[in-house]
């Protein structure tokens, strides 16, 4: 114990300047990561207005914060380095008890602060609550959450459809949520924040896609053992492609033409499946699960966890619980040969 009495000050200077560059490492790998587009999504990456207001709210609190935390930090590292205890020094040294003026600065300081965030935060919240556009540029979607996928209903069009939300660009698209079992929470954080869908309550909100393309969102609310598995897709069109949409989805699902297809719509219409779906222009009208009519037109399967793919299809078909804890849909055991005939029928359902 007769060492430098230097040495553990040293060692945690060391440790310190190690800290740090492993932070600023650690910032300067991480940061472009979540700006990068498309995975994962970013609320630092906003694609409409509302996201880009939050995003701006959270980088003023970042720009604030980072401030203080340097000039703490920094108090912190120059009171411990210029006041350290030197070698042969062995006197006390001054007790001092109280400073009204500094006691008094940081105070109001602080107080200064959060009152500022306050009411920029109330500030951005209004933002968010108004609409920003003339009623006719504006378009109503119902969402309701389902363990564990979305449905999305377009009143003033006739439409109903599930896992994609498919919307033009440039227009407000109004959202009323709900949900037919547990509470959901619907979040695209490039388009807006998080919104709760409740049973038996109607959420109100809005969000608007400045550009073509697919945005990808999550269930914030914890719903079940697939919550995880609860995605969102936006998928926004240019207003000549979404009108197309339109028409596609409007239409009655095409027949099948092939033998192997017909097969298939025989077993949809002959066996359960019948009993939870709905595939428009057919028998099948049940109202559990998502609706069929236009399933091939779609990005993903199973609430959004598996690509739209021939082979995902038969994985799901298979056995939709293994691939989805907690999925509503059973095991069905269906034979190779039904699977066969219900993925060439459904796959070209456009
Ligand atoms: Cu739905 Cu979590």
């Amino acid at each position: 114990m007769n060492g430098s009495p230097q040495t553990p000050l040293r060692r945690a200077l060391l440790l310190m300047g190690a800290l740090t560059v492993m932070t600023a490492l650690v910032l300067v790998l991480a940061v472009p990561a979540f700006a990068q587009e498309g995975t994962p999504p970013s609320s630092l990456n906003p694609a409409g207005p509302n996201s880009a207001v939050i995003a701006s709210l959270f980088n003023v609190v970042l720009v604030i914060a980072t401030v203080v935390f340097v000039v703490v930090e920094g108090l912190i590292l120059i009171s411990a380095f210029r006041f350290r205890r030197r070698a042969k020094d062995t006197s006390e040294p001054t007790q001092v008890h109280g400073n009204t003026k500094a006691e008094i600065a940081w105070t109001i300081l602080p107080a200064l602060i959060v009152v500022t965030l306050f009411v920029m935060a109330l500030q951005t919240q209004q933002t968010l609550d108004a609409k920003p556009a003339a009623a006719a540029e504006q378009m109503t979607v119902k969402v309701i959450g389902h363990q564990f996928w979305w449905e999305y209903q377009y009143p003033d069009l006739g439409i109903t459809t599930a896992t994609d939300l498919v919307i033009p660009t440039g227009k407000v698209v109004n959202l009323e949520l709900s949900s037919v079992d547990v509470i959901h929470s619907f979040w695209v954080p490039q388009l807006n924040g998080k919104t709760d869908a409740f049973p038996n309550h109607v959420n109100h909100t809005w969000i608007q896609a400045n550009t073509p393309g697919i945005y990808y969102g999550q269930c914030a609310e914890l719903c079940g053992a697939s919550h995880a598995n609860m995605r969102v897709v936006v998928v926004a069109k240019t207003p000549e492609e979404f009108d197309q949409w339109v028409k596609d989805q409007q239409a009655d699902a095409a027949a099948p033409t092939d033998a192997l297809a017909q097969q298939g719509q025989l077993v949809f219409s002959t066996g359960a499946c019948i009993g939870c779906h709905t595939i428009a222009g057919t028998a099948a009208n049940g109202k559990t699960g998502p609706d069929l009519t236009h399933v091939g037109s779609r990005t993903s399967l199973a609430g959004g966890m598996l690509t739209n793919t021939e082979g995902n299809l038969r994985r799901w078909l298979t056995n939709p619980p293994a691939v989805k804890p907690g999925s509503i849909m059973p095991n069905l055991n269906l034979t190779k040969t039904e699977i066969d005939a219900l993925t060439a029928y459904l796959q070209p359902l456009k």
